[in-house]
């Protein structure tokens, strides 16, 4: 066979898989015990995309097992022997970018030039850890008396649980498994339930990449099913570390559930990024960082900016620029290769941000463009649920707007006038993931970012994310860190070993 018609084997094989209606557990393609699937939706045209299995708690008992069956021999794989598998599936990945890609349009919304951007950032977890697998060293401690020698080895937690969202159905999944595999641990991924089709072709692919059985298993529901799957993977003794990315309220839950057998946790939770612009930044600088981080993915991601602090002195010229640049933003169905923003995930969404909308205007905000849903024809006379881009001005921080996620193509202008007025604001939130400042005043960089009580901060920029930085918040944003080194640590544990008799 020649190479490229290997390829299109693969790819109509990746296919057929994915929309087999089967999720993957201990290696084979499996219907739900009960026999029941459910339909995943196009968010743009709504037309069904595939059926997949709602699973429940036995099912999902059934994958721990398997995962748990295959731990020994993951674990005692060397180091170097992983990081070839995991090289391996990042390859394939980067092989099926186009196919992963469209998909990922159908499922999520998200423009194409977003969605190849995303199956490159998830591989790119993949290569970080494969990478690090193999530096991941332990210690050997000066002893404290004669005759001892003290060592600290690192050994992987165990069987991992990861419960994953749908604004990155591909990345937010290899984030989590790439340094849990890397460290030798297995997987059971729960996907969110509008996305499952995603991590359906990221478990094929790590199948055909040689991932061994059962390292590697993908449960999928809906979203009834979904509280009890997640409660089995918190609770089942048998799984030693939940990954978690989704709201606050969840992530609670998830952690209570897990104390019941003080399982580690890593939790990505929900953020309320202030985006600062002092009077001294560059507004044009500004105007591209606002746009990186609040339009990406149609704002529904959790480092959005989500409160938009403007000085006093440069508000009406900033306002003029955003509102100049927002009027040229391509809206549309993310196959259109010009398209900036997709459709919101689902009605509920839209309805969630419209609501949002009026409440604010109720509140004294104003709105200065957008607020409404937005009509874009489509083919078959289906419409998708888009929001207008919507800019508030004369936002206040006593306003709901100002406490709530957005999750939407928002943008909330609040005036200040001094920088001690703007951190108190920005901190005066439970939430603490990313903020943004704007600023040529290198002292006022280092004091900022300083001050700012957030996991991340980005100065002059709007674009934080990379394989090789430590990704989470504090406060009730979440906990433990995602990518770079840091991210392989909250999945191995340390054990001490003193040898004594040496003397
Ligand atoms: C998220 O919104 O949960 C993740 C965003 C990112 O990785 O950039």
């Amino acid at each position: 066979m020649k190479e490229t018609d290997k390829g299109a084997d693969t790819k109509s094989s990746m296919w057929a898989h994915v929309h087999l209606g089967r999720a993957m557990v201990g290696g084979e393609w499996i219907s739900a015990q009960s026999g029941l699937t459910y339909e995943v939706h196009n968010p743009l045209t709504g037309e069904v995309l595939g059926r997949v299995p709602k699973m429940n708690a036995e099912d999902c008992r059934l994958a721990i097992g398997a995962a748990q069956d295959a731990l020994p021999a993951w674990r005692d794989k060397l180091p170097a022997e992983r990081s070839r598998l995991l090289m391996r599936w990042r390859e394939l990945i980067l092989d099926h970018r186009e196919e992963l890609a469209k998909l990922m349009v159908d499922e999520q919304g998200k423009p194409y030039s977003e969605a190849r951007g995303e199956i490159s950032y998830g591989a790119s977890f993949i290569q970080w850890f494969a990478e690090e697998a193999v530096r991941d060293q332990g210690a050997i401690i000066p002893p404290f008396a004669h005759g001892r020698r003290l060592l600290v080895m690192k050994q992987p937690i165990g069987v991992v649980g990861a419960i994953t969202p749908w604004n990155f159905p591909n990345a937010m999944i290899t984030r989590k498994c790439a340094p849990a595999l890397a460290a030798g641990c297995t997987v059971v991924v729960k996907p969110a339930e509008d996305t499952p089709l995603s991590a359906l072709a990221l478990a094929y692919l790590a199948t055909e990449a040689g991932l061994p059985t059962g390292v590697f298993n993908v449960v999928t529901t809906n979203r009834e099913g979904a509280p009890d799957i997640g409660e089995t993977l918190c609770s089942d003794p048998r799984i030693r570390k939940v990954g978690f990315t989704g709201s606050t309220a969840v992530g609670k839950r998830v952690m209570a559930l897990a104390s019941s057998t003080v399982k580690r946790v890593s939790l990505e939770l929900g953020g309320n990024a202030p985006f600062i612009v002092f009077n001294d930044a560059q507004l044009d600088l500004a105007i591209k960082g606002l746009f990186t981080s609040k339009f990406r993915n149609a704002g529904q991601t959790c480092i959005c900016a989500n409160r938009i602090f403007v000085h006093a002195e440069v508000m009406p010229r900033f306002t003029e620029m955003l509102l100049e640049r927002v009027s040229r933003l391509k809206i549309g169905g993310g196959h259109e290769r010009s398209v900036e923003i997709g459709p919101l995930i689902n009605a509920r969404a839209l309805s969630r941000a419209r609501d949002l909308i009026s409440r604010a205007q109720e509140q004294g905000a104003q709105v200065l463009c957008g607020g409404k849903r937005l009509n874009v024809s489509l083919e078959e006379d289906k419409e998708g649920v888009f929001l207008q881009p919507t800019v508030l001005a004369n936002v206040t921080s006593e306003m709901e707007i100002s406490h709530a996620e957005l999750f939407a193509p928002i943008v909330s202008l609040i005036s200040f006038e001094s920088e001690a007025e703007v951190i108190e604001m920005a901190n005066d939130t439970p939430y603490g993931l990313a903020a943004y400042f704007f600023t040529e005043d290198h002292r006022r960089i280092w004091r900022v970012s300083e001050r700012l009580e957030y996991g991340m901060v980005g100065v002059n920029d709007g674009a934080i994310s990379t394989a090789v930085a430590p990704f989470g918040g504090v406060k009730e944003s979440g906990i433990g860190r995602e990518g770079s080194s840091w991210g392989l640590a909250e999945f191995t544990e340390l054990k001490y070993v003193m040898i004594g008799g040496l003397g």
